[in-house]
């Protein structure tokens, strides 16, 4: 039970040392949930988890490399290690899918390996991962909420690798609440820009001006919508644009 005396969560976080990934692992641990947190390198997961100890000792961790074929069993096997299921909870009730890449593909550089490369990152691990959880979720009417990309419907240039498959994973998990309800609810957040602290501020100017907002947004406002969703026992496929 979490000091709001709201039952307490077990979250998965795929891509949980990214921006996103930390400001959502953060806003959890503070409202009393517990997150299992994966991305593929050691040391930064080692260093989220040991920041997040809030006194019960540092977060779990599971190291798994998305593009490998066997990353999902990884994952998983971790997770059942970390946290054992029981006969009425499995090891984790929510998943943040926040994972990935965002590589620049010059079309006319455009090869087979991108493709399949981001597509395997962004869209076939995280929808075998979950499928692999299902029963996991479903014991606990769980929720799935994925971090989209508004250029999935308003592209934008050099990105065609990486925009495929933010727009397989976004037909791919509207296509999985079909399957999945009224158990699992499963939801996306589309989002238009997060400020990059290091960008060029000419470029950030007017890239931030082609958004009806006219800025760009804050790993804040990420986490609202995210935590939001996630909390939205009455939506399911879903999709939550913000700062297109
Ligand atoms: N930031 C934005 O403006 C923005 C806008 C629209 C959509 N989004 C979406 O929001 C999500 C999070 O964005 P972000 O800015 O937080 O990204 P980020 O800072 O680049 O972090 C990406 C995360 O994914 C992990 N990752 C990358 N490749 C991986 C692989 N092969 N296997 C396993 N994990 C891998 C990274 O871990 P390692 O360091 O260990 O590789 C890291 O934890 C992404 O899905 C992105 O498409 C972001």
């Amino acid at each position: 039970m979490s000091a709001g005396g709201r039952e307490s969560r077990r979250v998965l976080i795929v891509g949980a040392t990214g921006r996103l990934g930390i400001a959502i692992a953060e806003a959890l641990v503070g409202r009393g949930d517990e997150v299992v947190l994966t991305a593929r390198n050691l040391k930064k997961l080692e260093h989220l988890a040991a920041s997040l100890d809030r006194g019960s000792g540092p977060a779990k961790i599971v190291c798994a490399d998305l593009t490998h074929r066997e990353a999902v069993t990884q994952i998983v096997d971790g997770l059942r290690i970390a946290i054992p299921p029981t006969e009425s909870r499995g090891s984790i009730d929510d998943i943040v899918l926040a994972c990935g890449p965002f590589p620049r593909t010059v079309f006319e550089d455009l090869r087979r390996e991108d493709l399949e490369r981001t597509l395997t990152v962004h869209a076939i691990a995280p929808l075998l991962l979950v499928h692999a959880l299902v029963d996991d979720l479903t014991k606990s009417k769980g929720a799935v909420v994925e971090l989209g990309d508004a250029g999935t419907t308003r592209p934008y240039e050099h990105h065609v690798a990486y925009l495929t498959a933010k727009g397989a994973i976004r037909t791919g998990l509207c296509a999985l609440a079909v399957e999945l309800a009224p158990d699992v609810r499963v939801n996306i957040v589309e989002l238009g820009i997060v400020a990059d602290p290091d960008a060029d501020p000419l470029r950030k100017h007017q890239l931030a001006t082609r958004s009806q907002l006219g800025r760009f947004g804050t790993p804040e406002e990420v986490v609202h919508v995210a935590l939001g969703l996630l909390d939205a026992t009455w939506a399911t496929g879903e999709i939550w644009g913000v700062g297109r």
